[in-house]
């Protein structure tokens, strides 16, 4: 299966959610391929930190765009787009079999997801296909006094075609943390609150994989 992680916006946490839900696929054992097919090699630069750490499993992040239509089979292919390359997105989303689109709490980031969303129809109606459209809220306020999250899932709610997860991934240090050192969230710090909502996330997305190993979900 082909899973993109994709949105107009930058900064919206495409790269450490790609890069996240492919080490969770492969502690389980998944045969994971990931494609950096943005120029800011973000994803391609974090798989190299962790292989220098030495840190297991290792990801091999491969940049050919072509390999997406020659991969198949029984691997799970993850893909990290940008809009610096929008030829390369445009393939991406033509050869998915779900987008996931993570999207931050705020008017500007719902306005580029239509614009998104606009963008994947086109390419469905073209070639005549319709994959699973996930959108959900990332860098939430961790403020429950704060509306916005709960006003942009609203929104989110509204878009026709589009199943809006349940799940959340709040504005939290142990991202940026885990992803400067080559780790993922719940291999840093098992059971802290990122990865029990990064857990739930990756739940929604490959709800056929049976979870993270015990070890690595307490604290
Ligand atoms: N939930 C979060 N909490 C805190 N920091 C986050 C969260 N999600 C992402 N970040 C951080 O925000 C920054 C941007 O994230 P990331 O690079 O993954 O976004 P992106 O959408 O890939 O950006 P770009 O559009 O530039 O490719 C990174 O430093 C990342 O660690
Ligand atoms: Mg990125």
């Amino acid at each position: 299966m082909i899973t993109v992680v994709g949105n107009l916006k930058g900064g919206t946490g495409k790269s450490t959610i790609t890069f996240n839900l492919a080490i969770w696929l492969a502690h389980q054992g998944v045969h994971v391929i990931a494609l950096d097919l943005d120029p800011q090699a973000t994803l391609t630069d974090v798989a190299e930190i962790r292989a220098e750490e030495a840190l297991q499993p290792l990801l091999h992040v491969q940049q050919n765009r072509s390999l997406l239509h020659t991969l198949a089979g029984n691997s799970e292919v993850l893909v990290d787009v940008g809009t610096a390359d929008i030829d390369a997105m445009c393939l991406a989303l033509g050869c998915a079999d779900q987008v996931l689109i993570p999207v931050a709490p705020s008017q500007a980031d719902i306005w580029s997801t239509q614009r998104f969303v606009r963008i994947i129809r086109e390419i469905d109606e073209s070639i005549g296909r319709q994959p699973r459209l996930m959108a959900f809220i990332n860098r939430a306020d961790t403020n429950p006094a704060i509306s916005e999250t709960a006003e942009a899932e609203a929104a989110l709610d509204l878009l026709p075609g589009i199943e809006r997860l349940d799940t959340r991934l709040s504005q939290r240090t142990d991202f940026r943390r885990s992803l400067s050192e080559g780790m993922a969230v719940f291999e840093m710090e098992p059971g802290c609150k990122a990865a029990v909502e990064f857990a739930q996330l990756a739940h929604r997305v490959f709800p056929a994989t049976p979870g993270l190993p015990p070890a690595m979900r307490q604290g």
